[in-house]
């Protein structure tokens, strides 16, 4: 394993929430360590498919009873849209429409979203509209009441969603409010603090707005401008 390899396995378990690994006191060596091998040799179980793919994840997540989430779901929503696109929406998790369907963003803050991109795209002359891009969400089936999801739901499911974004591989992300950009970026600092501005999740740059769903809000016109101004560049970043 290079030293490359470990840091991304290293980092696949911090954001499983794993703080701490132990090596395992009694690794057998064949013959003594190489001293120039750049890091020591750990054996950690292999969670992350070396070769992944939508369809294996959604096959992972099977009929999912991981946690308490799915007490109430009728449907899982796995995400939808361009498996090869260069740009993915990542939501915070469905709501009552998405969980009758089973796609991501189809409710009204969906249809939000969807006038966002499409008219931002056909104003900026970027030729794509919703089908072209990748939506999914932190966690794929519906919590109680829309409330937010909690943290070891977010942990759980979350490892699922890091899997989806490694198997598309797209230019960037753009997170959709706190819950997105916590499970993204682990800050527990405001949407309005982190948006407009390029933050990464691993090497691949990611783009924090505010959710559809908090625009909707009549007291919120100002945010919608700022949302729009922050897509104009996500568009622009990915596309040109
Ligand atoms: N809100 C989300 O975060 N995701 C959806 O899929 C729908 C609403």
């Amino acid at each position: 394993m290079t030293k490359d390899q470990l840091r991304r396995r290293l980092e696949f378990y911090q954001d499983l929430g794993f703080k701490t690994l132990y090596r395992r006191a009694s690794i057998e060596r064949a013959s003594p360590p190489d001293p120039r091998s750049p890091v020591p040799v750990l054996s950690l179980p292999t969670l992350e498919p070396a070769s992944d793919s939508l369809l294996q994840i959604l096959a992972d997540i099977g009929n999912c009873t991981r946690c308490r989430l799915h007490e109430g779901r009728s449907k899982i929503v796995f995400g939808s849209g361009n498996e090869q696109s260069r740009l993915v929406f990542v939501g915070e998790g469905p709501g009552a429409d998405e969980d009758q369907q089973g796609l991501p963003f189809v409710g009204r803050a969906g249809q939000l979203l969807t006038q966002m991109i499409d008219n931002t795209a056909l104003k900026e002359g970027i030729p794509i509209k919703r089908p072209d891009v990748y939506i999914c969400n932190v966690v794929k089936c519906r919590p109680p009441e829309n409330r937010t999801p909690q943290p070891d739901e977010m942990e759980i499911c979350g490892q699922f969603l890091y899997r989806q974004i490694q198997a598309i591989k797209p230019k960037a992300i753009c997170a959709l409010g706190g819950t997105a950009a916590k499970a993204l970026l682990g800050a527990k600092v405001s949407v309005t603090a982190l948006r407009g501005k390029w933050h990464k999740w691993r090497d691949i740059p990611v783009m924090v707005t505010y959710h559809p769903s908090y625009l909707l809000r009549p007291y919120n016109q100002n945010a919608k401008k700022e949302a729009w101004e922050d897509l104009k560049k996500v568009l622009h970043y990915v596309y040109d």
